[in-house]
């Protein structure tokens, strides 16, 4: 029988659930794969995760070199999250020839490349299922089955936290409120400003750009916008035109060129992921031959993340030195979000004086913007501005900002518009 040992350090949520899992499961993963999974040390700098686990004296340490640098552990599970120590931790254990199973899209987004470097020179092996869609194997499912096609594309719901308050805003209950309620379940990072203003969604795409296209992504050419513009009243007319606002993470490649963005987006009702509740991920995945594949599970939560975890550990154990090499990264050019072509949703708030909606269609129609569905909903009377929905057919974004900024010069609206693409799936 195979014996690996393992150190994990950070015994935070997902370190947690990984212990108690390892524990759990470790006389199945014998009998299943053949394979002992021994954990030979656990590090944090706190001492209350060892007392509620009841981690031995011997096995415990508050230093993460008695990990990085035992002779007798192979794999190192870094589950501190952030990009310092993290960077850190992992960078030493790839140097001292140990494999890397971790959960941290943000280091991944931000020193991938580096860390894939140093893991090919030292012919080791980085697991990073749990970075993206929590306990969802997307990635393996990317690796192992989807890589034979060409990838075309990718869409997800990749943030627990934000679909999660999404949901319940969609049912009445507001933005701070539900922020709470997600940051009691867990959900949340440490910042949730990271959740709110689309970064976390941002660094998932990241790591499925790596996986899917080849691309080393920086993170300013994915395009960020979070929820917190986003109101209960846009999600009920949004609802009410047959449509579903969700926060998505998307890329895909088109002549050529990567269109890679995250920001709230209108889903029609027909597609699966406009059905993605609470704080369920999906991704859906197009490529050549196999078409569509969409993957839904838990994307956030201790045991969730925790099984992905384990199921990297016995990945990269049972592969030994098949190591993945430094595959030539692929040079594309990268479109600028305002040059995104597509319908969107507008909410504008038109100061309500006689004839100014008149106004604003006629200087959209000046610019060429063809008004597919156009509501104005006088539930806020008391307001001297009325908020006013516009639907376009497809535009570049670029041409739209232009009107929004002469009708805004014209003096017509007040605050500012929200402007939320349409996805078609196309
Ligand atoms: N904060 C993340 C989420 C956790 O809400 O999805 C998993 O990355």
């Amino acid at each position: 029988m195979k014996k690996i040992n393992v150190g994990i350090i950070g015994l935070g949520t997902i370190g947690t659930g990984v212990y108690k899992i390892l524990k759990e499961r470790r006389a199945s993963i014998k009998d299943k794969y053949n394979l002992d999974i021994n954990i030979k040390k656990c590090c944090d700098i706190s001492l209350s995760s060892k007392r509620k686990l009841k981690i031995k004296t011997d096995v415990f340490t508050k230093d993460f070199k008695e990990v990085v640098q035992a002779k007798d552990i192979d794999i190192v599970v870094e589950l501190i999250g952030g990009t310092n120590i993290a960077y850190t931790i992992s960078k030493e254990a790839l140097k001292n020839k140990k494999h890397l199973v971790t959960a941290n899209k943000a280091l991944l987004a931000h020193k991938g490349k580096e860390l894939r470097k140093i893991s090919a020179v030292n012919k080791v092996n980085i697991g990073y299922e749990a970075s993206v869609g929590g306990g969802i194997p997307i990635i393996s499912s990317i690796k192992d089955s989807l890589l034979i096609n060409k990838i075309t594309s990718f869409c997800g719901i990749l943030n627990g936290t934000c679909n999660y308050i999404l949901t319940l805003m969609s049912n009445g209950i507001d933005f701070s409120k539900a922020l709470g309620m997600a940051q009691k379940e867990g959900f949340a990072e440490a910042d949730p400003t990271l959740d709110i203003n689309g970064k976390d969604t941002a660094h998932k795409v990241s790591v499925l750009c790596q996986t899917c296209f080849n691309l080393n992504l920086d993170m300013k050419d994915i395009y960020t916008q979070g929820i917190k513009e986003v109101t209960s009243y846009d999600i009920e007319i949004a609802k009410n035109l047959g449509y579903e606002i969700k926060l998505l993470g998307i890329s895909r490649i088109k002549k050529n060129k990567l269109d890679a963005r995250v920001h709230p987006t209108l889903i029609p009702q027909n597609n699966p992921l406009s059905n993605v509740e609470n704080e369920f991920n999906a991704v859906l995945v197009n490529s050549k031959n196999l078409g569509p594949f969409m993957a839904y599970g838990y994307g956030a939560g201790m045991l969730p993340t925790a099984s992905a975890v384990v199921s990297d550990l016995i990945r990269v154990s049972r592969a030994g030195n098949l190591y993945e090499t430094d595959k030539d990264e692929i040079k594309i050019d990268v479109i600028k979000f305002e040059n995104i072509k597509s319908r969107f949703y507008i909410r504008m708030m038109i100061k309500d004086e006689p004839g100014n909606l008149g106004k604003v269609t006629s200087i959209l129609g000046k610019y060429k913007i063809n008004i597919d569905k156009a509501i104005q909903n006088n539930k806020n009377l008391k307001l001297k501005a009325i908020p006013v929905i516009i639907m376009t057919k497809s535009l570049e974004l670029k041409v739209l900002n232009k009107a929004i900024l002469a009708i805004k010069k014209n003096k017509l609206i007040q605050n500012e518009s929200l402007v939320i693409p349409v996805e078609d799936f196309a």
